[in-house]
């Protein structure tokens, strides 16, 4: 079952068959982290317990083939050897590509599975700002960072259109942002039944936040935009809007899908395709989009 709106737009964009590809199963994944442990030894210490499998387009991700035991709670889980992260959620912060002495914003953070990658990426260095508006949110993202063990993040409970308030320039932005969750049903099985007036909602505050964003990075700095819903409204409008009006253009992506350029019919800006699409069904991950986005 999926609302009617949701029916109609996912077969105009991908066919009768839409099912196939964004409702496959897929397998478990795991991150790596290594400001606690180096892969290798993790590997030699968990093989008793989890088989797992590269994923080849992460540096860090591992499929769970099978585990004797929930993987949220073995003692390598608890000690914070590794994090439960999706795998396209952890390629785009690896196309953010923090560096060590960055000063990193990071707009919508709970439960802070890409902030603790950013984090282990720049080796506990430099500095990242993390704002999450939700008080609740804020608990398991606090207690994710303390496990993982990230200790270059300031936490702010706030709307991240505050950021601009701390008149500060950063070099890269992740803006991870909240959105309808339509490329996560197996996860959100709630989301088959989103509408219009959801996307009107999420796609207000991501415009929001994206102008926020483009205001307060560096000139030659880096924006991550990054959402799990499939819709073109949520994702290829909101960048062909922004690219007509900003002084910014599109780097990219390797991995992925290319980007829709006409969906629906409606024609975009052909540099679009520089952005990514994930699909449950191709490339065993959530559904989601990348955009990487270069502030001139
Ligand atoms: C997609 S989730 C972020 C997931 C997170 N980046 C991760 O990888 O673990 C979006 C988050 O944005 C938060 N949020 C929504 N509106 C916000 C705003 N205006 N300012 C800051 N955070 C916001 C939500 O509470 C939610 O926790």
């Amino acid at each position: 079952m999926y609302s009617e709106y949701l029916i109609k737009k996912y077969k105009a964009l991908f066919g009768e068959n839409f099912r196939e590809l964004i409702e496959a199963n897929i397998p478990k994944s795991i991150r790596v982290n290594t400001l606690k442990i180096s892969v290798e030894d993790f590997l030699n210490k968990i093989k008793e317990k989890i088989l797992l499998k590269k994923i080849e387009y992460t540096k860090y991700g591992f499929y769970v083939i099978h585990s004797k035991y929930s993987i949220g709670a073995t003692v390598e889980y608890l000690l914070g050897y590794y994090a439960i992260q999706d795998p396209a959620s952890m390629y785009a912060v690896e196309e953010l590509d923090p560096k060590q002495n960055d000063l990193v914003l990071d707009m919508a953070s709970a439960p802070g599975m890409k902030t603790s990658y950013i984090s282990q990426l720049m080796n506990n260095k430099g500095c990242i700002i993390a704002f999450e508006i939700n008080r609740n949110r804020m608990k398991s993202l606090r207690s994710n960072l303390t496990r993982l063990g990230c200790k270059n993040v300031i936490l702010i409970r706030d709307d991240a259109k505050n950021a601009k308030k701390l008149n500060l320039e950063f070099d890269k932005i992740l803006l991870d942002a909240p959105c309808t969750g339509t490329g996560t049903l197996n996860k959100n099985p709630e989301a088959r039944f989103k509408d219009e007036k959801d996307v009107l909602y999420c796609t207000k505050i991501q415009r929001e936040l994206l102008r926020t964003a483009i205001e307060i990075c560096k000139s030659g700095g880096r924006i991550i935009y990054s959402t799990c819903s499939l819709l073109p409204e949520e994702n290829e409008f909101i960048i062909n809007e922004f690219l007509e009006k900003y002084d910014i253009k599109l780097e990219r992506i390797n991995f992925g899908d290319e980007a829709f350029v006409k969906p629906y019919g409606i024609e975009l800006c052909d540099e679009i395709r520089k952005c990514k699409r994930f699909y449950p069904g191709k490339h065993l991950s959530q559904g989601f989009f990348i955009a990487k986005i270069k502030v001139l």
